[in-house]
Parts: structure tokens; sequence; C-alpha cells
């Protein structure tokens, strides 16, 4: 989709940190963006921000872990804007920073609820609007590039695996909408300014082992993903470099690209596994 100015954006996790600075991105293009969240006061304050510099938006109130939370928002939607021709399925959470055997079920369930599952009911819940759209159709689901490394060093485990997930399931979308002319990314962005293990911890229900999750985020130097605030990049950053790759049709859409060096590290690590199996057929 090259032409960005005039048409409707969606983006869930829209009133805070790296959704926000996709929203205000796509206002910037012109757009009209949806924004999407669990927590409304959040949403009507980036709505508001965009809004107050001149550009076209709208708050909706959305809990991506439920259909029927998602296919309400996604009627909404139509009747504000008639159509969809952009979906950031971007929220998120960060239940654990933990080793794997602090991990709680319950953290491994509000993450993959959340993470993975939330991005797969957010698309198919949007995805009948995008279909009437194309071909000027998009969708982009924000993973990490904790969804291509599993080495980076913090210990986040359930995270990891959902972002893993995250990646797949969206390169075997792009596979399936190529033919319907609509486009699709994965946002695998480094370490961004954002508020991500405050709002997971704000946002976590009853349901998920709220009791189970830690009462204090930890201070920084302790495993707080803001320990890198000082060298992380604003989320305001984010959003025209969104914008660049969807107009481009780009799949892997990178904030970072110093982190090309660690990926191709462990694609090396992956062919070094390939040689030794091949090797090992060779012997017999
Ligand atoms: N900040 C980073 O360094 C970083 C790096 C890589 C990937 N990410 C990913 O970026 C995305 C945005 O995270 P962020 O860092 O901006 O954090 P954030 O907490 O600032 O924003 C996440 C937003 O999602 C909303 N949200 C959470 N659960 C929801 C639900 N069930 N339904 C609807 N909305 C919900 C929150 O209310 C919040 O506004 C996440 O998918 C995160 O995993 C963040």
């Amino acid at each position: 989709m090259k032409d960005l100015a005039g048409k409707v954006a969606v983006v869930t996790g829209g009133g805070s940190g790296i959704g926000r600075g996709i929203a205000l991105g796509l206002a910037a293009e012109s757009m009209t963006v949806a924004i999407a969240d669990l927590r409304l006061e959040s949403a009507e304050g980036v709505a508001a921000e965009i809004l107050g510099r001149g550009g076209r938006a709208f708050a909706i109130a959305v809990d991506v872990t439920s259909a029927e939370s998602l296919e309400m928002a996604a009627k909404q939607v139509a009747a504000e804007t008639g159509g969809v021709n952009l979906l950031c399925a971007n929220a998120g959470v960060l239940a654990r920073m933990a080793s794997l055997d602090d991990h709680t079920m319950e953290d491994w369930e509000y993450t993959l609820s959340v993470n993975l599952l939330g991005v797969v009911k957010t698309v198919a819940a949007f995805l009948p609007s995008l279909r009437k759209c194309a071909p000027d159709a998009h969708i982009v689901t924000t993973a990490s590039l904790g969804g291509l490394l599993a080495t980076g060093g913090l210990p986040i485990s359930a995270y990891v695996a959902s972002k893993y997930a995250c990646v797949g399931y969206t390169e075997m979308l792009r596979g399936e909408l190529v033919a319907e002319q609509i486009g699709v990314s994965v946002l695998c962005p480094g370490v961004v300014a954002s508020d991500l293990m405050n709002t997971s911890l704000k946002n976590r229900p009853e349901g998920f082992g709220r009791q189970a999750a830690p009462d204090v985020v930890p201070e920084r130097g302790e495993g707080d993903t803001s320990v890198v605030a000082d060298t992380s990049m604003p989320a305001e950053e984010v959003g025209p470099i969104v914008v660049n790759a969807i107009r481009a049709n780009r799949f892997h859409i990178f904030t970072h690209p110093e982190a090309a060096m660690a990926v191709e590290k462990r694609f090396r690590r992956i062919s070094a596994d390939f040689e030794f199996a091949a090797k090992a057929v060779e012997k017999g």
C-alpha cells in the first residue's frame, strides 16, 4: 500500500509506547487512526494528541484476548469509517522477567493469550474489513527482535516463545494473503522506550494469575526492560519506520539494523547444524 493519505488504520495497544508511536506516524501521513486499547483513557489521550496536531483519530476500548470484544471493535470502526486499510496488531505484554524455573503457568498463559492468540484474534476480527479494501490493505503485527533471537541475555522465555510464534504466524499469513494483494509485515523492534512491564502488570487479569505477578516492577538494573532506557529508541521514531516499510511492502520491519549481526550469527549456528547433519548422512 503506497498511498496512505485518507485511508483508515487501527492500532491495538495504541494507547502507549510503540503503539502510540505508530499511531502518530500514521496520523502524520493523513490517515484516520482508530486507537484501540484495553485502557480507554490512554487511547483517548493519544487520540486527543493526534487531534491536537490537526490529525484524525478516535479511541476505542478493546481487549485483544477476547474475540467478542474484537468483533465489537471491528463493528465500531466500520461504523465510524466504513472500512479498514491498515491493521497494526501491536498490543503485547511482558508478564515475567525470571528464569524458566520461576515462570508460572499463568505467566505462560497470560503471555501467549495476548502476544500470540491476541494477534491471531485481532487479525481474524479485522480481516473481513481489510479484504473489502484490498489491494489497499496491509497488516502489521508487532513481534520483537526477541522473535528472531533467543539469546538476548534477558530471562524472558515466555515472551521470546510468544514472539517467535508471532513471527511464524505472520510469515504464514503473508504467504496466504499475497494472492489477495493484502500486504503483511512483522515489526521486530529492538529496545524502544515504553511502559511495557508496568502496563503488563496493571493490565494482568485475575484469571491470568494477577495474584502471582510481582507487586513491584523491579528497579532498573534488576531486570526492568527499561534498563536500557538511556539508549532506547524514542517510540515516536518507530512510526516513520513502519510507514516506510509498509510503502515498500517489506516483511520484516526493523528499528535497530545493527542487530543484523546477531541474527546472522544465529543463522550461522543453524547452518553449522545442517552441515553436521549432512556429514552424518554422508557417513551413513
Ligand atoms: N518496548 C520495547 O522495547 C519492545 C521491543 C520489542 C517489542 N515490543 C512489543 O511492542 C508492543 C507494544 O509494547 P510497548 O513496549 O509499546 O508497551 P506498552 O505497555 O507501552 O504498550 C502496550 C499497550 O498494549 C495495551 N494492551 C495490553 N494488553 C492488552 C489487551 N489485552 N488488549 C488491548 N490492549 C492491550 C496496553 O494497555 C498498552 O497501552 C508489544 O507487542 C511488545 O511486546 C516492545
